[in-house]
């Protein structure tokens, strides 16, 4: 199991390589699964989900519990299927605050109640609780943005950030760093990736007469094991895939361990200040284990 978490970090390393060869700094489209960069304009901000079904009842094998569509999707109170999962979660992480300007939505929506979070996210379990406070002031202010300006559900992160408290800011700090990474994201090197469809930023396999399979190329194609329990119930004991191109991880090690780049170049090895395990040393945040994407 470990050896899948370390390899997630790996992966990005190695694949970073290509990503400083470009001559600008324009975000790489291979690391969201793209050959060419994906057409479009600024995303606008998601609003909550409208109109989903509240009366059937849906379940996961593994909870005791039940919610509809309507309350898994509800972004001030989402589905806890798990509650001995994690300790009591802060009502910041638990409701969001929507008395706020703008509204915060709880943080276990999107990242989970355990801070595992999505691909179209990130995975906030096990940061430090430094690091965790630096980057909510950072958006804040406006100092952390995304290098792809389009890419909405920044933007919409720095609002809540800009919403909230001090003490906000704190609880959920220390809430998410006392959440264990465990493993969330097994690589796989493939020639090819199961065909997917694009949905709200993230990439769910075709099921039925589309399902198949289509060349990797040098992409990261990163999904869910499985769409429906991911996209549906948000269940957040069912983690992802990443299928990267082949050779990737031993790239990536040399990289990461020995500051070899893929075209034999030589930068500071990530390990110097992202501890030798890649857990993150002090405020130096962990990668092992993060979403390649
Ligand atoms: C609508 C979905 C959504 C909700 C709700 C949400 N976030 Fe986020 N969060 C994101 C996205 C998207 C990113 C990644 C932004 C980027 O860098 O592009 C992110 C990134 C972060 C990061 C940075 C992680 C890192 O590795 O640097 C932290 C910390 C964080 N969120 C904390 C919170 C807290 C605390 C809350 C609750 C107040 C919250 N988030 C609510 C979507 C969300
Ligand atoms: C000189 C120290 C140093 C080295 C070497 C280093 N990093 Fe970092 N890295 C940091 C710091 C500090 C941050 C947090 C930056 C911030 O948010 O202000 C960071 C952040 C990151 C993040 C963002 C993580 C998140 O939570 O969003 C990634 C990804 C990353 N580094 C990857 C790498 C890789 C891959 C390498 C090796 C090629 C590397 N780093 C080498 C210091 C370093």
């Amino acid at each position: 199991m470990r050896k899948s978490v370390v390899a997630a970090a790996l992966a990005v390393a190695a694949l970073s390589g290509i990503a400083s060869a470009r001559a600008d700094d324009a975000p790489p489209p291979w690391a969201w699964g793209f050959t060419t960069p994906p057409p479009g304009t600024l995303q606008a901000v998601p609003a909550p989900a409208t109109g989903l079904d509240n009366s059937t009842l849906l379940s996961l094998p593994a909870s005791k519990l039940s919610f509809t569509r309507a309350q898994i999707a509800n972004p001030f109170g989402p589905a806890d299927w798990f509650p001995d999962d994690h300790p009591t979660m802060p009502d910041v992480v638990a409701h969001g605050r929507q008395s706020a300007q703008p509204q915060i939505w709880a943080c276990g929506f999107c990242h989970y109640p355990n801070g595992k979070g999505r691909p179209e996210n990130a995975s906030v379990a096990g940061l430090a609780y430094e690091y965790i406070v630096q980057q909510l002031i950072e958006f804040r202010s406006g100092a952390r943005k995304s290098s792809d300006p389009r890419k909405a559900n920044t933007a919409q992160m720095a609002g809540f950030a800009s919403a909230m408290t001090d003490e906000e800011i704190k609880a959920a700090a220390k809430y998410f760093s006392s959440m264990p990474a465990t493993p969330w994201i097994k690589v796989v090197e493939s020639e090819t990736a199961p065909k997917t469809r694009g949905s709200n930023g993230m990439f769910l396999t075709l099921a039925g007469a589309d399902a198949g399979t289509e060349p990797l190329g040098q992409r990261i194609i990163e999904t869910p094991v499985n769409a429906d329990e991911t996209d549906i119930r948000r269940n957040p004991r069912s983690g992802f895939i990443a299928y990267v191109p082949p050779g990737s991880v031993k790239t990536g090690q040399a990289l990461v361990e020995n500051g070899v780049t893929a075209s034999g170049g030589k930068v500071t090895a990530c390990t110097a200040c992202h501890g030798l395990d890649l857990r993150g040393l002090g405020p130096v945040p962990r990668l092992a284990g993060r979403s390649p994407s």
